[in-house]
């Protein structure tokens, strides 16, 4: 086969639309079948170990055309304090049911966090300290729109304990900034970035997209030479996800303007081999980090696990959502919060979890989650070992090896003895692979293409 067909015949493959496996099964999988009751019981259960808490906070100043996330513009700040509230309410709710925990990982998402007043912060993290065990081991974590900071916003964050914060930088190119309704100069980035090191926050991490409309080879290489230049721990490389039908702000997006499928490989590849030549490890489908990063570290003792907000280095079992359309994590299953801020606040006021949908886990279900979740963080997976793991016998995957076999005759999969490798093309493989696992593929739900 030559590199030009080997290319057209991977850039075909590599168009089927397959979930990011951020969960298995996946989000549009939940049912309504699980409610506030079974969440009730999926706490009850969680036992076990330390817990991990995800704030979601729904709102931005305005909304970037590209946005893929759950969150509103709102220039007022009297909605988010009321959203404070019932947040509030919901930490104490879920507190009171789950008793004293220690907490290993805090993470607020979004939408824009730092939105928050420093009474909200304040009043949130007193809470979190309050009902659990907060301890300087605790990873807390933010994701932060860099047009929104400021010296004293930096270091407000850092004296309620922040230590990793995540900035949404997506691409610096002027053109492509104007294409996605986002205009932040390389400026604005570098101050962020100064604030929160010179506050003591000093993990950093960018999260960058390709596939944008306007994005060029050489454009995305200079966006990478300028946020490799700002030495940012870890990189996030996404790839745009144009759904348009689910997130109507998409709609402003030039659709004539974005990269068909094989452009959008020549810039993932691009902006991979540069951020990789630069000295970040790859890491999964679209991480990077420093060699020294804790999730470098990860992946080399093959500690690195997935969850909602991609990859991390948090191994708790249990990861509590708080807020509209977060979503929760327990080992007997997943839940997720009604994604109106209206009758989310509704729900928590009437003294009820706003669980609105989810999925309880069977023990296959757990089998299958384990064997995604490693091909995806680590593109190989022992299917003998974890078979053994979870008290099953191998053979159930007897059929996902068989759909397995093109891509073994290509020689980009390797199966010995019951354990399944990417051998190569690994970052663009692994959600095709991941998916033959996958029993419910097919079966509902819209997703993004591969790469
Ligand atoms: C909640 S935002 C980050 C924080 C902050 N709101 C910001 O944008 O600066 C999380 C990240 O999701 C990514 N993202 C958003 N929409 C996306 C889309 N449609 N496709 C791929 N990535 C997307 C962006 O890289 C963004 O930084
Ligand atoms: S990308 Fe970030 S700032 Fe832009 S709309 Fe989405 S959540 Fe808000």
């Amino acid at each position: 086969m030559t590199h030009q067909d080997e290319a057209v015949s991977l850039e075909a493959l590599i168009r089927a639309t397959v979930p990011r496996y951020t969960s298995y099964p996946t989000a549009p999988h939940f049912s309504a079948e699980v409610g506030a009751d079974s969440y009730g019981e999926f706490l009850d259960r969680a036992v076990d170990g330390p817990i991990s808490l995800y704030v979601h906070i729904p709102f931005c100043h305005s909304i970037c055309h590209y946005c893929g996330c759950t969150t509103k513009a709102s220039r007022r700040y009297a909605p988010i304090e009321a959203y404070v509230e019932v947040l509030r309410s919901e930490i104490a709710m879920v507190a009171a049911r789950i008793g004293r925990r220690t907490v290993s990982h805090i993470h607020w998402g979004g939408g824009t966090p730092n939105l928050l007043s420093a009474a909200a912060f304040e009043a949130i993290v007193g809470d979190f300290h309050r009902f659990f065990d907060i301890g300087p081991d605790t990873e807390h974590a933010i994701e932060l729109d860099p047009r929104h900071l400021g010296e004293g916003r930096a270091r407000l964050l850092a004296s309620i304990g922040v230590n990793r914060a995540s900035l949404g930088v997506q691409d610096f190119d002027p053109a492509v900034q104007v294409a996605i309704g986002r205009i932040q100069p390389a400026e604005t980035v570098a101050a962020a970035v100064e604030q929160l090191r010179d506050a003591g926050i000093s993990s950093l991490s960018f999260d960058l997209i390709y596939g944008l409309p306007e994005q060029s080879v050489s454009s995305i290489r200079r966006t990478i030479e300028t946020a490799v230049a700002l030495a940012p721990d870890r990189i996030s490389l996404f790839g745009y996800a144009h759904v348009p039908w689910f997130r109507v702000n998409q709609k402003l997006i030039d659709t004539s303007k974005l990269p068909g499928s094989e452009q959008r490989l020549k810039l993932e590849r691009t902006a991979h081999d540069s951020i990789a030549t630069a000295g970040y490890i790859p890491i999964g489908i679209d991480h990077f980090a420093k060699p020294s990063d804790a999730m470098a570290v990860a992946l080399s003792k093959r500690t690195l696990r997935r969850n909602f907000q991609g990859y991390t280095t948090d191994r708790a079992e249990t990861l509590i959502g708080f807020g509209a359309s977060s979503i929760g994590r327990t080992p007997a299953g997943y839940a997720q919060n009604v994604t109106d801020t209206s009758n989310w606040r509704e729900r928590i006021v009437n003294g009820h979890f706003a669980t609105e949908r989810g999925r309880a886990l069977t023990l296959e279900d757990r089998l299958r989650a384990d064997v995604i979740e490693q091909i995806l963080c680590f593109f190989d997976v022992d299917l003998s070992a974890t078979a053994a793991r979870h008290n099953t016998d191998p053979a159930v995957f007897a059929n996902d090896l068989g759909k397995l076999a093109p891509l073994v005759h290509a020689g980009w999969v390797t199966v010995d003895d019951g354990r399944v490798a990417i051998v190569r093309h690994g970052a663009e493989l692994a959600r095709l692979v991941a998916s033959t696992f996958d029993a419910y593929l097919g079966m509902g739900g819209r997703h993004s293409v591969a790469v």
